[in-house]
C-alpha cells in the first residue's frame, strides 16, 4: 500500500492538497481501476467497454464478487438466485406499507435495507455468507425501489419474476408491463456501468463502516447515504431537473452561462479522478444514438448542447478544460425508459451494491499482508484555546459575553 504524507503546515499555513482526502491512497484493491489520463475503467482487470459490448450485468455482479469471469454453470446459479432473491418477504412488504410515502425514494432506502437483514440468507460470518449477504443485497434492492414507487403511486407491489434478468424485472416491477428487450438491455448495460468505481465517496464510507466490524448491510445503508448527495450520485436526477428546466436547445447557452459566471455548478460535469472522458458517459451516448425506432432524441441532443456549452465557456472563464462525467448522460437515458426523476440515484444505487458488497468483502477478508485497519484518520484542530492548554471552564452565573 501506499504511504502518503500528513499534510505539510512547514510554511505556517493550512496545507490543502488533500483536503477531501485528495490523492491520498486509504487502501490497496483487486477490484476495479480509474485510469484517469486515459479515461479507463477496469472491473478485474477488464475494460469496461468490453464488458459493455459483450458481458451483462448480472455476469458483472459475479465477476466483482468472485473475482473472475462465471463458467457456464456458475452463471446459471447466480441468475437462478437472484430471480429467486428479487421475492421479498410478506412481513417486509407489510413494513414498507408503514413508511411515509413522500420519503425521497434514497431516504427510504436507505432506511429499508437494514429491514433486510431480518432475511438474511446465512447469518454467520464467513467470506461465503458474505457473499451470500451480497447477492441477496442486490437482488431486494430493485424490488424495495419498485415496490416503494408503486406503494406512493396507489398501487399495488408487483412480485418479482424469477425467469426474468435483474434489468427487465425491475423494469417490470416498476411499471406492471413487461419492457421491451431493447429497453431492457439498455438498463443493463446501465447497470453495469454503474456496479463499481474505485475507491468514490460511497464505496469509501461502506469499507470505513466494514472496517469497523459492522454487518453489510449497515455498510449498504451507510453508502446509500453517501450516495444520495448532488456531488455523487445524486447528480443523476440533478441533471434532468436541470435539462427539463432548459427545455430548448436555443436556452441552453445562456443557462450555462449564468450558471457559472455566478460560480454554480453544472451536474454531471467534472470529475474528481478523470482527466479526460469519463468512459462511461461515452458508452451511455454511443446507446442513446443507437436506440431504434422513431424514439425522440430530444433529451440526448439538449445534453450534447449542454456538454458543449459547459465545456466551451468552462475553459473561457477558468483556462482549464472540463469533461461530463456517467451522470450527465444516464439521466436523459432513464428519462427516455420512463423511470421517474426521483429514482434515478436508487436506480445508481442497485448496481453499485454490488461493487459496494465486493469491497465490503475486500475489506474484512484481505489476505494477511494487506490486512486493513480500522479507519481512523486525523484531522487537524483549528478550533481556538482560551488560555495557553486550554479553557477555564467558568459556571454559567459566572459567563459574560465577550
Ligand atoms: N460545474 C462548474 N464548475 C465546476 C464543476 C462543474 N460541474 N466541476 C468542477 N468545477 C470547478 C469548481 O468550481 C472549481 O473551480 P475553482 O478551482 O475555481 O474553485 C474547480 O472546477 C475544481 O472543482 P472541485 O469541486 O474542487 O473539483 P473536484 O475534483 O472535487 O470535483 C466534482 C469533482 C465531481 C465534485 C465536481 O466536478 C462537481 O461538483 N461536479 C458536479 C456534480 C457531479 O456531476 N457529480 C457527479 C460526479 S460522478
Amino acid at each position: 500500500m501506499e504511504v502518503t504524507s500528513t499534510p505539510d503546515m512547514s510554511n505556517g499555513r493550512p496545507d490543502t492538497t488533500n483536503v477531501g482526502l485528495r490523492g491520498i491512497t486509504v487502501a490497496d484493491t483487486k477490484i476495479s481501476d480509474v485510469q484517469a489520463e486515459e479515461g479507463r475503467l477496469v472491473y478485474r482487470g477488464y475494460d469496461i467497454q468490453t464488458l459493455a459490448a459483450r458481458s451483462d450485468f448480472e455476469e458483472v455482479v459475479f465477476l466483482l464478487l468472485y473475482g473472475d469471469l462465471p463458467l457456464d454453470s456458475e452463471y446459471g446459479r447466480l441468475h437462478h438466485r437472484l430471480g429467486e432473491r428479487r421475492q421479498v418477504s410478506p412481513h417486509i412488504l407489510e413494513l414498507v406499507r408503514q413508511y411515509p410515502q413522500d420519503l425521497r425514494p434514497m431516504d427510504f432506502l436507505q432506511a429499508a435495507v437494514p429491514l433486510l437483514k431480518m432475511g438474511d440468507p446465512r447469518p454467520d460470518d464467513s467470506k461465503e455468507a458474505v457473499r451470500e449477504r451480497a447477492v441477496d443485497l442486490t437482488a431486494k434492492m430493485a424490488t424495495l425501489v419498485a415496490a416503494y414507487h408503486r406503494l406512493r403511486s396507489g398501487l399495488e407491489p408487483i412480485e418479482a419474476d424469477p425467469e426474468l434478468d435483474h434489468a427487465a424485472d425491475f423494469l417490470r416491477m416498476l411499471s406492471g408491463e413487461t419492457p421491451d428487450k431493447e429497453v431492457a438491455h439498455l438498463l443493463d448495460v446501465a447497470l453495469l456501468l454503474h456496479a463499481d468505481h474505485s475507491m468514490n465517496a460511497s464505496t469509501f464510507v461502506a469499507r470505513a463502516v466494514t472496517s469497523t466490524r459492522a454487518h453489510t448491510y449497515s455498510a449498504v445503508a451507510a453508502a446509500i447515504g453517501a450516495l444520495s448527495g448532488e456531488l455523487h450520485g445524486g447528480a443523476n436526477s440533478r441533471v434532468m431537473e436541470m435539462l427539463l428546466e432548459i427545455q430548448e436547445p436555443d436556452r441552453v447557452e445562456g443557462y450555462i452561462e449564468e450558471r457559472l459566471s455566478r460560480g454554480e455548478k453544472i451536474m454531471g460535469m467534472g470529475h474528481r479522478v478523470y482527466a479526460t472522458y469519463d468512459p462511461r458517459s461515452l458508452i451511455l451516448q454511443d446507446l442513446i444514438r443507437q436506440l431504434g425506432g422513431d424514439r425522440d432524441l430530444h433529451w440526448l441532443k439538449l445534453t450534447q448542447e449542454v456538454e458543449k456549452s459547459t465545456r466551451r465557456i468552462f475553459r473561457q472563464l477558468k483556462g482549464k478544460d472540463i469533461y461530463p462525467n456517467v451522470d450527465l448522460y444516464s439521466a436523459s437515458l432513464y428519462y427516455m425508459m420512463g423511470i421517474p426523476v426521483d429514482l434515478f440515484t436508487p436506480v445508481f444505487a442497485m448496481s453499485r451494491v454490488a461493487g459496494w458488497c465486493a469491497h465490503c468483502i475486500e475489506e474484512r477478508f484481505a489476505e494477511a499482508a494487506e490486512k486493513p485497519a480500522l479507519y481512523r484518520p486525523l484531522a487537524r484542530y483549528v478550533g481556538h484555546y482560551c488560555g495557553p492548554e486550554e479553557c477555564t471552564y467558568e459556571p454559567m452565573a459566572e459567563r459574560h459575553q465577550p
